[in-house]
């Protein structure tokens, strides 16, 4: 498949899929992916739960920019997946929109987040309870609503499916759409 060599960050809310869409993605188009959570834990030899326990979460978020700007400078990676407060924070959105690259909100309910991180073995350290991540999640929508693209994961599409629809609207040349 010819698609255009746009560079794509995916961000949305914890649980809502962005490492398995960005994988899909990945195969999907041959373009590298990077998952910046991943990144982080082997720059650091620990997961990014253990980091944030026992350093804090704003040391936590100083590595991650640091990780963002590596990454975003080497055009190697095109898709890249960021943890679900890389966007939130503002001098990572300067660097991303800098770089050029286009950033797609994967976008749902919180029930659905909630449902995947009750069920995921990935350990969060920001989640404390449902009612107080209820509020981050409705917090962080005006933040990741600044994406240039949203998809919307309802409950009948897959991660493939919505794979392949940001293949279609956002990375096909022919595809004449500007976003949102
Ligand atoms: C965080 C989300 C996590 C991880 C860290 C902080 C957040 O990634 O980066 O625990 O602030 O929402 P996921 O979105 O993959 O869970």
């Amino acid at each position: 498949m010819r698609v255009s060599d746009k560079r794509i960050v995916l961000t949305g809310f914890m649980g809502v899929g962005k490492s398995t869409v960005a994988r899909h993605l990945s195969r999907l188009t041959g373009k590298r992916h990077v998952d910046l959570d991943a990144l982080i834990e082997t720059s650091l030899s620990r997961s990014v739960a253990t980091t944030i326990e026992e350093e804090g979460i704003d040391f936590f978020r100083e590595v991650e920019t640091e990780r963002l700007r590596e990454v975003l400078a080497d055009p190697k990676f095109s898709i890249l997946s960021l943890g679900g407060g890389t966007w939130t924070v503002e001098r990572n959105r300067d660097l991303i929109r800098e770089s050029g690259l286009v950033t797609v909100w994967l976008e749902t309910t919180f029930d659905h987040c909630w449902r995947n991180i009750r069920s995921s073995r990935k350990k969060r350290p920001l989640v404390k309870n449902k009612e107080q991540t209820r509020k981050l999640f409705e917090e962080r929508e005006k933040l990741y609503c600044l994406a240039d693209w949203h998809f919307v994961i309802g409950s009948g599409y897959n991660s493939f499916d919505i794979a392949q629809q940001i293949v279609a609207d956002v990375l096909l040349p022919e595809s004449g759409k500007t976003g949102r």
